[in-house]
């Protein structure tokens, strides 16, 4: 009966793509897995938040909040914390009103499944994460993917087939995941005032890191304003749990009436929601400097790979290095790990076919003395 699944199973294993849950523990920037001790490079913990004791002690000592909220949030699970914590977040992107789901990937499969539909038309970056191309998917809208940050390939999508359709949407992220690289938002806002079409931006990675008040790439380019739709998490940088949309009160309050993900589902509780608005308001607006090292220390790694020829992409704190083949960034990666470094392969179907990679996610708490010898390691690993 269930011999397809063996099958595949096996050809993912004999591919180097089987995927595997790991029991680990977990201790400020360390992971530690049978009693051997990993710096943590793989994490989205890039300010090292959500294994800080200090800030979660302080959290609790302010903190009288359910564990649970019992029901979606259409129901009784939408307390006052929710409001709290939306509100703060319509102020700080002086949007009109903002939406919280229960996840990064809640958020892009409702966002993106609600606001189109057969008759309209969506233009989503080739690298795009999956979130955002399963909402697109259940929306049975037309796509057309455009080249990854090629905005001439964009316009020319847009010229052809703009006009076919009702409503048009532009999606990007505005920090690849898999890439390290940036959006250039000015240029899509450009496009979609252009074109008639509405801007969404997932800034998952950027929230909290970039920006002069850690509000993302849109704060940092300068055009916040301009975006209809601003997407983060607080599952990365934030050390939280669930994810945000901002923007115009029509668009939010849609949401609220068709978003399945929000309706259908039961709330985070409410500890969470206080934790991540208690992290927003307390702890980031002090970590300027940290993020400002953050970005010198994938800076100097950045050189120091290139220097070695090893391809990286990109410019920000996740720093891939591009390997090819599946068993290359395997055997990259175990050797890495031999070495105390908790880096692992990022492979097809995440990334694309001979893409293959080990992705550094840097974090702030981890200094450059820590990491220097991993250009020599991969360079090795990759060369046997
Ligand atoms: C760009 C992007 N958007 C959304 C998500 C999903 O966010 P979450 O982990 O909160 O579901 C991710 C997850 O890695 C992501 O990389």
């Amino acid at each position: 009966m269930f011999e397809r699944y063996f099958s595949e199973l096996k050809e993912l294993k004999e591919n180097c793509c089987e995927r595997k849950l790991i029991s680990l523990k977990k201790t400020g920037k360390y992971i530690f897995e049978d009693n051997k001790k990993y710096l943590n490079l793989s994490s989205n913990d890039y300010l090292g938040i959500a294994e800080d004791r200090k800030v979660l002690n302080n959290f609790l000592k302010i903190a009288d909040f359910s564990m649970g909220s019992a029901s979606s949030r259409l129901l009784t699970g939408s307390s006052y914390v929710y409001a709290k914590l939306e509100c703060l977040l319509s102020a700080l992107y002086r949007k009109d009103k903002s939406l919280i789901f229960n996840s990064g990937y809640h958020a892009n499969t409702g966002i993106m499944s609600a606001l189109l539909s057969k008759k309209d038309v969506v233009f989503c970056d080739k690298l795009n994460h999956a979130s955002i191309l399963d909402g697109i998917k259940l929306s049975k809208a037309k796509m057309f993917r455009y080249k990854h940050l090629d905005y001439d390939h964009l316009e020319e999508l847009l010229q052809k087939h703009r006009n076919d359709y009702d409503t048009a949407i532009i999606v990007t992220e505005s920090l690849f995941s898999m890439d390290g690289d940036i959006a250039d938002l000015n240029k899509l806002v450009e496009l979609k005032n252009k074109y008639n079409a509405i801007l969404v931006v997932d800034e998952a990675h950027a929230f909290g890191v970039y920006g002069s008040r850690g509000l993302g790439i849109a704060e940092e380019q300068n055009c916040i304003k301009d975006i209809d739709l601003i997407v983060g998490t607080f599952g990365k940088a934030i050390g939280s749990m669930g994810a945000f949309c901002s923007g115009h009160e029509v668009l939010i309050n849609y949401l609220i009436n068709k978003c399945r993900p929000l309706i259908f589902s039961t709330a985070i509780p409410e500890i969470n929601i206080a934790f991540s608005y208690f992290v927003i308001t307390e702890v980031i607006p002090n970590l300027k400097t940290q993020r400002q090292e953050l970005l010198k220390t994938a800076q100097k790694l950045r050189e120091n790979l290139a220097a070695l020829n090893l391809t990286t992409t990109g410019s920000s704190h996740i720093v891939p290095v591009i390997l090819g083949e599946n068993k290359t960034a395997v055997k990259a990666s175990k050797v890495l790990i031999d070495n105390g470094y908790y880096l692992l392969p990022i492979r097809h179907p995440t990334v694309a076919q001979n893409t293959a990679r080990v992705r550094i996610s840097l974090r702030a708490d981890i200094s450059y003395e820590e990491i220097e010898s991993i250009p020599d390691i991969i360079n090795k690993a990759a060369n046997i």
